[in-house]
């Protein structure tokens, strides 16, 4: 479900590197997503069509099968990540037809292909894989043989399919076109030079344009060379149209450089964009201004705010909560976006809910801000991804700007969420009034300030976290306990090490470990401790102290002026002093690095932690 495609097609004189090589490195970009399997199907300059593909990663089944030497004029290429079918040879994509003319990629899950592969094998099509995938080329194989073009034949097929798709084809009757289609995957087309692409994501052919068309539900179409063609299904009362597109309108230029999307030296993109976060911050907040005004306007006017949001994203929905019932007095809260049911049924007219999503296309956060729609709640996108779905869906929207992310363990954008969500809750406590400009002014400095002691953090705390995960990585079992602001923050520190150390990191309330946690401390069990200012000093130091007297390792990350706590810790990040409201953007800081350099030092990549993708459009 969160496989990758890629499709390509190019005049004479495009590129002197074979296509196939170019496909590769563009697939290469897309890993991130997670996949078992790797193929492409290719035009070669002979007029044949080459189809090579195997389980196994990109470089290995690369060379043996000889991706970089094929040469061609179009092709498409896949990531599989396995749903229908175990990873196999045969599952690979790309798959074909009886006649080997036609080849398809595909990132979703065909619903109904059961029912249409009866149809297929009673018309005497034979099936070499077990994948749902396998229908496609066939249906447009057998429309194809009634008397339809291949463009005719391929609406025809999408005219039937059930479930999710992002679809590239091609078939060697029009050898220049690829055909593309998309409903509830992402799908993006990209304008080149004497060339034009289609891919699951941007950075795929980010090298070669930043010209960009991100397609919507229901259109399909298809793109030479020099030309692209989008029309859009409209189904009513069991009859369907095919609208043209408006291709110029619907162009947009990407800020992302082909550098932010390389690793640029880095051994790895997470510690790259761990690094990136003093930019990405700046970024963020260069371009706060009347967008986010205009909803902090909205907020100041809404009864109440459901802020929706998973894993990274959830916890910068917590602190946004947090931060509105405290600065702005408003009834907010943070929800797991797969739960958001159970809440959404309270709310309509007059509530504001705000999906959260780094991607914009997680489908938990997308189908809570459909529902949230269908109850009249007005709905807020906050993504880093420009027209993602959760961005086009909702009645608005604003970018976070941190550029692109590759690495599976969000880590910039969950800063720079953070950053924007809390400009937002301080600006609304000002229009409410219940914030004092002077105390709104001394935040917004703080923030602005971001960039800088992020920086700062990075340099002073890189060689500590390193230190720390030679002992963490011998460790299968840690506390990370916080309050207020500083819990959030401990419950993407402990997420981060589960998810690319597998290390079990558990969050708490720190008020909370005594109520049951604190049974499974004994000597040197890890406890990570997040104080954000020196408020909280001298509750977090009794919990601290009942932590220590149970044998475990006190790790602190605090300001240093919580003196008091700093003398109980067993390891310290002691950090700067700061608004409370800044530091819940800096202090993760450490945590990052410590759940990095721990994955590294058991051998493991954390840029593609096992059993996870980046985005995760299955419910
Ligand atoms: O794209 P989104 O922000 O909606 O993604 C939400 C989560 O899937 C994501 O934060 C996930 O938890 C990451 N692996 C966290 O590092």
């Amino acid at each position: 479900m969160v496989c990758g495609i890629v499709g390509v097609t190019t005049d004479e004189g495009f590129s002197q590197e074979p296509l196939g090589k170019i496909i590769k490195e563009a697939l290469k970009k897309l890993e991130y997503r997670g996949y078992d399997s790797v193929g492409l199907a290719i035009v070669t300059n002979e007029g044949s069509l080459e189809i090579r593909k195997s389980r196994g990663m990109i470089d290995f089944v690369s060379r043996k099968l000889g991706f970089d030497s094929i040469s061609g004029i179009s092709g498409v290429g896949h990531t599989r990540w396995a749903t229908h079918g175990r990873p196999s040879d045969e599952n690979a994509h790309p798959h074909t037809d009886c006649s080997r003319r036609i080849a398809v990629v595909h990132n979703g899950i065909i619903e109904n292909y059961k029912k249409l592969k009866e149809f297929l094998i009673n018309e005497g099509h034979s099936f070499t894989s077990d994948t749902d995938t396998e229908v496609i080329p066939h249906l447009i194989e057998s429309f194809k043989r009634k008397g339809y073009s291949t463009y005719e034949a391929f609406k025809k097929t999408i005219e039937l399919l059930e479930g999710a798709y992002a679809l590239a084809m091609i078939d060697l009757d029009e050898p220049e076109k690829i055909f593309f289609a998309r409903k509830m995957s992402p799908l993006i087309v990209g304008l080149g030079n004497r060339s034009n692409f289609v891919a699951s994501d941007i950075v795929a052919f980010i090298d070669y344009t930043r010209r960009v068309i991100v397609l919507t539900d229901g259109e399909i179409g298809y793109v030479t060379p020099s030309k692209v063609v989008i029309e859009k299904m409209i189904r009513k009362e069991g009859v369907i149209t095919w609208v043209p597109i408006d291709i110029k309108s619907r162009i947009r230029s990407v800020e992302w450089s082909p550098e932010m999307a390389s690793k640029e030296g880095y051994d790895f993109f997470m510690i790259k964009e761990i690094h990136e976060q003093p930019y990405a911050l700046a970024s963020t907040l260069s371009a706060v201004g009347e967008s986010i005004n205009e909803i902090a306007r909205v907020l100041t006017r809404s009864e109440r705010v459901l802020l929706l949001g998973a894993g990274t994203s959830y916890h910068a929905t917590l602190i946004t909560a947090l931060l509105l019932r405290r600065y702005a007095n408003l009834w907010a809260e943070a929800v797991i976006a797969s739960e958001s049911r159970w809440w959404l049924n309270a709310l309509g007219q007059g509530d504001v809910v705000i999906g959260v999503s780094q991607s914009g296309e997680t489908i938990d956060t997308l189908r809570g801000i459909r529902e949230a729609k269908e109850r009249g709640a007005l709905t807020i996108a906050v993504t880093n991804v420009i027209e993602s779905t959760i961005a086009r869906e909702a009645d608005m929207a604003v970018y976070i700007r941190a550029g692109p992310e590759i690495g599976v363990a969000a880590t910039k954008t969950f800063t720079s969420q953070v950053a924007l969500l809390s400009y937002l809750a301080v600006k609304t406590g000002e229009l409410r009034g219940v914030l004092k400009p002077s105390l709104a002014n001394e935040i917004y400095s703080a923030l602005r300030e971001t960039p800088n002691v992020v920086a700062r953090i990075l340099k002073d705390e890189e060689k500590k976290a390193s230190v720390l995960a030679d002992k963490m990585s011998v460790k299968n079992n840690a506390y990370y306990l916080g309050r207020g602001l500083g819990l959030p923050i401990a419950m993407e520190g402990a997420l981060k090490m589960k998810e690319i150390a597998y290390v079990h990191a558990e969050a708490y309330p720190a008020g909370e470990s005594k109520h049951g946690p604190i049974a499974l401390v004994e000597k040197d069990f890890p406890v990570v401790f997040v104080i954000l200012s020196k408020d909280e000093e001298e509750l977090i130091k009794s919990n601290i102290e009942e932590m220590k007297a149970r044998g475990a390792y006190a790790i602190l990350v605090s300001p240093n002026n919580a003196e008091e706590a700093l003398s109980l810790a067993d390891f310290k990040f002691i950090l700067p002093v700061q608004h409370e409201v800044a530091s819940a953007v800096s202090y993760v800081i450490p945590l990052q690095l410590l759940a990095y350099y721990t994955a590294v030092k058991k051998g493991l990549d954390p840029d593609k932690p096992r059993n996870l993708a980046k985005t995760v459009t299955v419910f």
